[in-house]
């Protein structure tokens, strides 16, 4: 299921809990300007927030990539995550946490007196329902490369994702659901908001290694480790566009998505979900609770 609506959503800002729609930031946040920001999405299961230490360890390392000092605890944000899902009504919770660089002059000039703006962002989330993701996705290898020329770093999580917008919107024009990025030089990276994993035959789990322009995944590492429990051989490294052709199963991972079979890329049909995804799905759920 995509984020709860806007309109079903709350906003802490400064210790304040206000409906979404009402929040606002000043129009120089760099966050605005230069899309100098860096966020997290976490969801719960069964009530629990599901890896929030994971997010809060990826929130730091890109803020650290980006010089944003993020000078609040873990215990900190924790605490305000807790204070704006007290007032969320009872059941499954979607969170996204922001930082942005914050207000300041028309610059890239450091300026210590600059404060960064937290804001959590939280609302109902509704998963979907298993059926529906046996489903399958459309998915599509598109034009638009995971990083530009002279990239930021794709491994951190910051605000700046146009390429991924621009990346989707292709494969949405091109009738799919959702778009697979190539690096560079032309391997596989990952779906515009989700990690890919590819199952070779012999069982075999494929997924493009770290350095393959990807966002390291919460649950890309979580399926990485359940894969590997069941006895699955896994393959993390670069991997050409060609092992498309050889799939025989793939889906995606995401935070909201859990386990999301494809099924087809490039219109060629996949098994959806196969058996092999399908024994992942199973063990997410024992794991997190839900998919
Ligand atoms: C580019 C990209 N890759 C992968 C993911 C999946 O990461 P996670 O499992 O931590 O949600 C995301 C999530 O937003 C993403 O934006």
């Amino acid at each position: 299921m995509p984020p709860p609506r806007v309109s079903d959503m709350l906003a802490w800002i400064d210790g304040s809990v206000l409906p979404l729609r009402d929040a606002r930031i000043p129009v120089n946040d760099h966050g605005f300007l230069y899309g100098d920001s860096v966020y997290e999405t976490v969801r719960t299961f069964q009530g629990e927030l599901f890896r929030l230490s994971d997010h809060f360890r990826r929130l730091r390392t890109t803020a650290r990539g980006l010089r944003i000092p993020i000078e609040w605890s873990d215990s900190q944000l924790a605490g305000w995550v807790e204070e704006l899902r007290g007032h969320l009504p009872v059941g499954e919770h979607y969170i996204r946490l922001l930082v942005t660089r914050g207000p300041g002059e028309f610059s890239y000039a450091p300026d210590p007196s600059q404060k960064p703006t937290l804001m959590i962002l939280g609302g109902p989330f509704q998963a979907t329902a298993r059926e529906v993701l046996e489903k399958g996705l459309v998915a599509v290898t598109v034009g638009i490369p995971r990083s530009v020329p002279n990239p930021r770093n794709p491994g951190l999580k910051t605000g700046n994702l146009l390429n991924s917008r621009l990346a989707y919107f292709e494969a949405i024009e091109r009738g799919a659901d959702e778009a697979l990025l190539l690096t560079r030089s032309g391997h596989l990276a990952e779906g515009s908001s989700s990690n890919l994993f590819l199952i070779l035959p012999g069982e075999v789990l494929a997924t493009p290694s770290i350095e393959s322009e990807i966002l390291e995944g919460v649950t890309r590492t979580v399926l990485l480790k359940l894969a590997r429990e069941v006895g699955l051989e896994v393959r993390e490294e670069e991997l050409s566009a060609e092992c498309l052709v050889q799939a025989e199963e793939a889906f995606l991972s995401s935070t909201s998505r859990s386990v999301a079979p494809l099924r087809s890329i490039d219109g060629r049909e996949l098994g959806c979900p196969g058996p092999v995804t399908r024994r992942l799905m199973d063990g997410f759920i024992r794991l997190a609770g839900g998919l």
